[in-house]
């Protein structure tokens, strides 16, 4: 059985890595499988809200029921979210997003020789960042790819995004984070409020995300 508190309510799901092209045949990208995110969509649509997942390039199927978009850069994923935002009651960023992108893309395959290669980057829009100077009513969740400093870190990006919570992982525990079924998380309200939560699946954890995030949007 599950609860259809979400009826009426409009969420925007962003899930996956995002790449970040060099040339033709090569990009810079993450471990994220978009498994954290596909979940969270389909529990918001089992509670009834109208889902909208934003999706990176990920290799499992979209889930039925949700309006979903496939985007591949970072910058593609900002303007689809900027796109949605003012019709959504929540947006729970659980992409991750590359920080930053090659600053010149070659539109030939680079050639190797025997010298060493660098390539420059420049960094990429910071999507919450944007949406919490932009933000009304909507409900804001991010989640936190920490590996060191982790509640401190996670409590300085509520506040310089102003978001209404964080879900961070630790990323270094076995059965937390990319790629796995699995996550353990501590989430982090914007009162201070530290919530640690045990191994989960993916899917029963997204509940557990959306119980709070259901109590913070306006009736
Ligand atoms: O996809 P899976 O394999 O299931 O893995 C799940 C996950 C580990 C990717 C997921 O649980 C997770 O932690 N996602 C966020 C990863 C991340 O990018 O963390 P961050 O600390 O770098 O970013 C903080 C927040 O800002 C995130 O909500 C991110 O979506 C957002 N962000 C980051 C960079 C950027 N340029 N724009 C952003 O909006």
């Amino acid at each position: 059985f599950v609860k259809k508190d979400l009826v009426g309510r409009k969420i925007l799901v962003t899930a996956g890595p995002t790449r970040e092209p060099i040339d033709p045949v090569r990009y810079i990208s993450n471990y994220s499988s978009g498994k954290m995110g596909y979940a969270l969509a389909k529990a918001a649509r089992d509670r009834g809200a109208e889902v909208i997942l934003i999706s990176g390039p990920t290799s499992i199927d979209p889930p039925i029921g949700v309006m979903f978009e496939r985007v591949s850069t970072a910058e593609q994923m900002r303007d689809k979210v900027l796109q949605y935002f003012d019709e959504v009651d929540a947006v729970i960023m659980s992409a991750a997003v590359a920080d930053y992108r090659p600053m010149n893309y070659s539109n030939v395959k680079i050639k190797k020789d025997d010298s060493e290669m660098t390539i420059r980057l420049s960094k990429n829009p910071d999507i919450l960042k944007e949406l919490g100077d932009k933000k009304g009513r909507q409900v804001l969740i991010g989640f936190a790819a920490e590996t060191d400093n982790i509640v401190m870190n996670a409590s300085k990006k509520i506040k310089e995004k102003n978001l209404d919570m964080i879900v961070i992982n630790d990323v270094t525990q076995p059965g937390a984070g990319f790629e796995v079924d699995t996550n353990i998380v501590k989430i982090i309200t914007k009162d201070g409020d530290i919530k640690d939560f045990p191994l989960m699946n993916k899917y029963d954890l997204s509940h557990a995300i959306l119980d709070l995030a259901a109590n913070l949007m306006v009736r």
